[in-house]
C-alpha cells in the first residue's frame, strides 16, 4: 500500500509527530508513504518527496511541518485543479491519503471523497481548538502556553509602568486560546468571539480592581472577538483561497477605548504566529501521535472517508462529514468559570 500524506492550512506545533506516527503505522503494515508537499497545491502541482520511518523517527520535537502548507483550495478552479489533482494521485500511484488539516482541509477532504471517489482519511488539526467531535486538538496546548509565557513575561514590566495590557491572542471563530490562557495568567478581563465585546463592563472591573490595590492590569482579547454593531478587524482586506479574512487589530482598538475611558496608560501586543511556532508541548505530541496512529489504522483497515478524534481520553473514529459539519465555539461553561474572576 502506497499513502500520501500532507498537511494543510495553518500549520500548527504537532503536524511532525502525526507524521512519523502515520509512516511507521504504515511501515509495520508493510506499506510505504509518500509526503505531498503544501497541502493540496502539492497534489494539484505534482509535488512529493519520499517518506520513511528512519528519516521521521527524529522530527517529534520540531514545529510546523518537514512537508510545508498551504491555504490552497482545489475547489476554487475546479474546472483545471480538480482533473490535475486526480491525475497526479493516480501518477503517485497512491492508493490512499492521509489529510492532516483544520476545517477548510479537511472540508475538502469531504468533498474529494463524496465526489471524486478518493480514499482518504482525516486528522484535526489547529490552534484554534474549534473543531468538531474532537475534544481538543493538538497545537492548541503549545498555543496557550506560549501566551501563557508571553503574559508572564508582559506583567512584569506592566505592573511597574502601572498599565493596562491588553493582549491579542489568535482564535479565529473560537475563544478557546483566549479564554484558557487568560485563566492561566488570571486576566483581569477576557473578550471572546462568542460574546459582544462589553468596554463598559471591562472598564468597570479594571478600575475596581484598581481601587482594591491591583495596579496594573492584564486583558486578554481573541482576534475574532467583536465591538458591537462593528464588523470584525480584518488586516490589509486580505482574502485566502476559502474566503476568510485575515484578521487583526481588534486589540489595539480595546486598548485605545480602555485608555480613554478610564485614563490607565494602556498598550496592546498582538501575539499573532508566535502562537504556532517552534516545539510541540509534550501534551501535544502525545496527542498527536496518538491521532497518527489511528489514521495509519484506518489508512491500513481502508477505513476511508473517515477522521480521528479525541473523545475524553480516548482516540475514536468519525465520518469527514461529522468533522466538519460546523466550528466548534468555544464552551462558554470555561468562560463562566474565567468570569468569577471578573464580576
Ligand atoms: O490556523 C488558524 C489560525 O492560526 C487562526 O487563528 C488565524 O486567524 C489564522 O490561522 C492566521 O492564518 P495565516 O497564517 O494564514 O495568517
Amino acid at each position: 500500500m502506497r499513502v500520501g500524506l500532507l498537511t494543510g492550512g495553518g500549520d500548527c506545533p504537532g503536524l511532525n509527530a502525526v507524521i512519523r506516527a502515520v509512516v511507521q503505522t504504515v511501515a509495520n503494515a508493510g506499506g510505504t508513504c509518500v509526503g505531498i508537499l503544501e497541502g493540496w497545491r502539492g497534489l494539484v502541482k505534482n509535488m512529493s518527496r519520499p517518506l520513511d520511518v528512519n528519516e521521521t523517527d527524529g522530527i517529534i520535537a520540531k514545529g510546523g511541518t518537514i512537508l510545508g502548507s498551504s491555504r490552497t483550495n482545489p475547489f476554487k478552479n475546479a474546472e483545471t485543479d480538480l482533473p490535475a489533482l486526480r491525475a497526479n494521485y493516480s501518477e503517485m500511484g497512491l492508493d490512499a491519503l492521509v489529510a492532516i488539516g483544520g476545517d477548510d482541509t479537511l472540508g475538502v477532504a469531504n468533498r474529494l471523497f463524496i465526489e471524486l471517489n478518493l480514499p482518504i482519511v482525516g486528522v484535526p488539526k489547529t490552534i484554534d481548538n474549534d473543531l468538531m467531535v474532537t475534544d481538543f486538538t493538538f497545537g492548541f496546548d503549545t498555543a496557550v502556553n506560549i501566551v501563557t509565557e508571553a503574559v508572564d513575561r508582559l506583567r512584569t514590566t506592566t505592573e511597574s509602568h502601572r498599565r493596562v495590557q491588553v493582549v491579542e491572542t489568535m482564535g479565529r471563530h473560537a475563544g478557546w486560546i483566549a479564554c484558557f490562557s487568560g485563566i492561566a495568567v488570571a486576566a483581569d478581563y477576557i473578550m471572546v468571539p462568542e460574546i459582544p465585546i462589553d468596554i463598559a463592563r471591562c472598564v468597570d472591573v479594571l478600575k475596581r480592581h484598581r481601587a482594591a490595590g491591583k495596579n496594573y492590569g492584564i486583558v486578554i482579547v481573541s482576534e475574532g472577538a467583536k465591538l458591537p454593531n462593528r464588523a470584525e478587524f480584518a488586516a490589509a482586506g486580505k482574502i485566502d483561497d476559502f474566503g476568510h479574512v485575515q484578521l487583526g487589530g481588534v486589540g489595539n482598538e480595546v486598548a485605545r477605548l480602555i485608555e480613554q475611558d478610564t485614563g490607565y496608560e494602556t498598550r496592546c501586543v498582538v501575539l499573532g504566529h508566535l502562537q504556532r511556532g517552534g516545539s510541540p508541548s509534550a501534551g501535544d505530541r502525545v496527542l498527536a501521535t496518538r491521532l497518527g496512529l489511528a489514521a495509519g489504522d484506518l489508512v491500513v483497515k481502508k477505513q476511508f472517508g473517515t477522521m480521528v478524534a479525541l473523545s475524553g481520553t480516548k482516540i475514536i473514529s468519525t465520518t469527514l462529514s461529522a468533522g466538519v459539519a460546523a466550528n466548534r465555539t468555544l464552551d462558554l461553561g470555561y468562560y463562566h468559570e474565567a468570569s468569577a474572576f471578573f464580576q
